[in-house]
């Protein structure tokens, strides 16, 4: 695979990886994809328009959460396209029995992530606003516990702040950040990130042969997570 041009996207060869990974899903039926960030690698407007490059041949609704090197005034070009959702703070959405909330973690200039007290507040009011019968999927950026990796350092500084409120209806908590596939389940919670469109972290280096996407699969109260990587 060749890099056609200059990737200002976030990762190893973002362009042609991003590209080919996009190809794959739309070759398949998605209800919509999640982009869990970052999607620029310098936040310049640049890489915002490969993004859009890439992204025309999706038929679904692609929805965007910005990440700590994504720049938040440069994404907003995404707002002119109506195939993108860009996700802004405490934003949610319904589907299909489930209600999708963002919590923000990104603090500005910074590369791990933090949990506001608005943001906690905003969270509280939301989980007791929403209907008993939905099941609820956080989804943020960066990861809310250490995974054994390289980027154990960027996590949330502050979960432990939040962590209680993670249970009753919320089921199921997706982020992005970590490059690298995981999951584990606490409380009756799964927490899960999916393997990076660029390259993969792993314990003590970065992995640049494989990259990928996580399919996930909602019925009722059951979850199906299912991985691909690409060489
Ligand atoms: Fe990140």
């Amino acid at each position: 695979m060749s890099t056609s041009k200059i990737d200002t996207l976030h990762g190893i060869n973002p362009f042609d990886r991003l590209k080919y990974v996009f190809d794959y899903l739309n070759d398949d039926n998605y209800s919509f994809i999640i982009v869990t960030g970052d999607v620029s690698n310098s936040g310049d407007v640049e890489s915002y328009h490969q993004f859009l490059e890439i992204s025309k041949t999706i038929s679904c609704k692609i929805i965007v959460i910005p990440g700590n090197h994504d720049n938040k005034e440069n994404i907003k070009i995404f707002n002119n396209y109506e195939n993108i959702l860009l996700i802004e703070d405490g934003m949610n959405f319904e589907i299909d029995g489930w209600s999708f909330f963002h919590l923000n973690t990104i603090i500005d200039g910074k590369h791990h992530g933090r949990i506001k007290e608005s943001d906690i507040e905003g969270f509280n009011k939301y989980k007791n606003s929403i209907d008993k019968f939905y099941n609820i999927c956080i989804i943020m950026h960066h990861n809310p516990l250490a995974i054994g990796n390289l980027t154990d350092k960027y996590k949330i500084e502050n979960f432990q702040d939040i962590s209680h409120l993670f249970c009753g209806n919320v089921k199921l908590v997706i982020y992005g950040h970590v490059h690298n596939d995981h999951s584990f389940n606490e409380k009756g919670v799964i927490y899960t990130s999916c393997p990076s469109s660029s390259f993969q972290t792993r314990k003590m280096s970065i992995d640049t042969s494989v990259y990928g996407l996580k399919e996930y699969k909602l019925c009722g109260e059951s979850v199906f997570l299912n991985s691909f990587l690409f060489t």
